[in-house]
């Protein structure tokens, strides 16, 4: 804070340059760096204080450089005259920094980096004048957290290099000087040139000619709805187009793009159902990405283009519950955002609620109760593996002084999830669907915490359910008594099979399994975990050449069973999958398979020749396996 001498010298400057019609003449500010959060735990931005609106950036991509060279205008709101504007940066260089007033010229601006913190970064404060309402900042960002430049040869097409961006959750501010909070939104422009013959595309209206590369490789998008920073997504690389339905298409590379076509053919459908649900979509477009291999993550619900791993390519449409979810963010997370990362699971819980429910109503209630079933399983493994910690068992986490990854668990999924479908058999169908629209429309394009959702329930939720005791969700661990758990009997001709085959009573090549579907799979190698050997393993990968399916959530599935039970050409095969894939949540299962069998040296090796194509998102989850084995 500015002394109270030094303000009052300012308003006094104020008042005489009004007089005078010009800037006021202030000695320079000497702004005080910024050294601990804000109110928002994993940012050091004071957007009480003075808030960024809008920015308009403008940013040179270098493949040869592997390097982003930035221009950003911000635009304010500035609530406390007497407060520095307060961004969030890790690793860019800050080349220059101005500010103006309205009409009035850039002048320098005095700024400060404040000591480095692992993982937020460093804060950027900059002084203010009275007058000023924009400023701008020439940065650089080379090797960047959140994005990954990638080889021709890490393409599908192996032509052309290719980039892309994931910035949730604090990554944003590895390539772009900004508020870094889920709870300030901005609106946004931007201009995006490249120096290699690729296409850029931005999560944003697209205001280019889709048919034709600019001969100038500049890129223009802009961005009229107010969103986090943490939806701020570009890739650029030989990408081409296909429609899907009248809002909705696909970007993938040319090899990949019939594969993705036929694969995501039901989108439209999806939009539509999700509108039945919770109301009209609200931006415009709906399309998706297929990124390489590389992508760290199933999906990313980045604004009108959702960004996906090409792992869901399975060739039978079994996997596009990810797309039912991405799409789902539209309104759980985009358009109501939790304010902070403590609030995840009214993102991914929500979210995962309504994946479940869009599925329920294409693919029918048998394919969304065996998901939700999954879910559930995937939510025990959490229990017993990274959400160990009774304190991430909670749905609200206290992640001051964490990492904000250490909270994205299963818990935040499948817990949230559960919780809703729990309210929702409390309330009964209809009354809780009409509650969901309410909660979406009261609270469009704001940042929320679980305290407004509480409040809510309890002033406009179903009559039912305004006093159903949350504590033990939001603030206990495990699963609450009461939980409306899935039906287990959609699993019984499953579990019985695996009942029999693991008994030996039955051989893998009469197990009714040949009509199996995916999530029947999953189950299966589920029921199988720890209770079976290589023969056995060797006999099921005979019977249903499971080492040779594309789908890969069985192959992980499988890969990760056949390593722990000394099963050879699974380590071989794993060896491959892991160089392919850039997944983090097969990675991370696998390599530790790898290292608690006794194979800590292979999964280093394996490692070393892989770590190029991982972004830093995986790297960080495979070297904390790996850590792990050599403890
Ligand atoms: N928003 C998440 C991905 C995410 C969460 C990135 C937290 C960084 C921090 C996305 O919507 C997601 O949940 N993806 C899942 C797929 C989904 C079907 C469960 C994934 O990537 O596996
Ligand atoms: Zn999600």
């Amino acid at each position: 804070m500015r002394p109270f001498a030094l303000r009052l010298f300012a308003a006094s400057a104020l008042g005489a340059a009004a007089l005078l019609g010009c800037r006021p003449m202030t000695t320079p500010r000497i702004p005080r760096a910024t050294t601990q959060p804000g109110p928002a735990p994993h940012s050091f931005a004071r957007p009480d204080a003075v808030r960024v609106v809008h920015f308009d950036w403008r940013a040179d991509l270098s493949f040869a450089g592997r390097a982003v060279a930035g221009v950003v205008d911000l635009r304010l709101d500035r609530a406390d005259p007497a407060a520095p504007l307060v961004l969030d940066t890790r690793g860019l260089r800050i080349e220059g920094v101005e500010a103006a007033g309205p009409g009035a010229h850039r002048h320098p601006a005095a700024f400060v980096l404040g000591p480095k913190d692992p993982v937020l970064g460093r804060s950027l404060t900059i002084a203010l004048d009275d007058h000023d309402r924009t400023v701008r900042i020439q940065y650089r960002a080379d090797r960047a957290d959140g994005l990954l430049w990638l080889e021709p040869a890490q393409t599908a097409g192996k032509r052309a290099p290719f980039v892309f961006s994931q910035a949730q959750a604090i990554l944003a501010r590895t390539f772009l000087p900004c508020q870094d909070t889920p709870g300030v939104r901005t609106t946004f422009s931007a201009e995006i040139t490249v120096d290699e013959d690729v296409r850029v595309v931005m999560a944003a209206e697209d205001d280019n000619d889709p048919a034709r590369r600019p001969v100038d490789r500049t890129y223009r998008f802009h961005m009229d709805a107010p969103i986090p920073s943490y939806l701020v997504a570009f890739a650029a690389g030989d990408l081409a187009f296909a429609e899907l339905g009248p809002r909705t298409g696909v970007w993938a590379e040319p090899a990949t793009l019939d594969a993705a076509r036929y694969e995501l053919a039901d989108t439209e459908a999806m939009v539509r159902a999700a509108e039945a649900l919770v109301g009209p979509y609200r931006w415009g477009r709906y399309d998706l990405l297929v990124l390489p291999p590389a992508f760290p993550f199933g999906g990313m619900e980045n604004p009108r283009l959702t960004f996906a791993t090409p792992t869901i390519l399975a060739g039978d449409r079994s996997l596009v519950s990810l797309v039912a979810h991405e799409l789902a963010h539209a309104w759980s997370g985009n358009l109501v955002t939790n304010a902070t990362w403590e609030h995840l699971w009214l993102n991914e819980g929500f979210t995962t609620y309504l994946e479940r429910r869009i599925v329920e109503a294409l693919y029918g209630p048998q394919r969304a109760e065996m998901e939700a079933h999954n879910g559930l399983s995937d939510l025990d493994d959490s229990f017993a593996h990274e959400a160990k910690d009774p304190a991430l068992q909670r749905l609200v986490v206290d992640l001051a002084g964490r990492d904000p990854d250490d909270g994205m668990t299963n818990v935040p999924y499948e817990k949230g999830a559960l919780l809703l479908r729990t309210l929702e058999r409390a309330a009964g169908r209809e009354a809780f669907d009409g509650f969901l629209r309410r909660w979406f429309d009261a609270h469009a394009m704001t940042s929320v915490t679980t305290e407004t959702f509480v409040a809510f329930l309890r002033e406009r939720g179903p009559e039912a359910i305004r006093a159903f005791d949350l504590d033990p969700w939001l603030y206990g661990p495990g699963i609450p008594a009461g939980a409306a758990r899935p039906d287990p009997s959609v699993f019984a001709a499953i579990d019985e099979a695996a009942e029999a085959f693991m008994s030996g009573g039955r051989p893998a090549e009469q197990l009714p399994l040949a009509q199996a579907s995916t999530q029947a799979w999953l189950r299966l190698l589920h029921d199988l975990e720890g209770r079976v050997d290589a023969r056995a393993l060797a006999d099921l990968d005979r019977a249903f050449g499971l080492l040779a399916r594309d789908n890969a959530e069985i192959l992980a599935a499988f890969l990760e069973l056949g390593i722990r039970a000394g099963y050879e050409p699974a380590v071989a095969r794993a060896e491959t999958f892991l160089v392919a894939v850039g997944r983090r949540k097969f990675l991370v299962p696998i390599y530790r398979a790898l290292v608690e069998s006794g194979r800590a040296d292979t999964a280093r090796a394996i490692y070393e020749r892989a770590r190029p194509g991982y972004h830093a998102l995986s790297r960080a989850g495979v070297e904390a396996v790996l850590a792990a084995g050599a403890a």
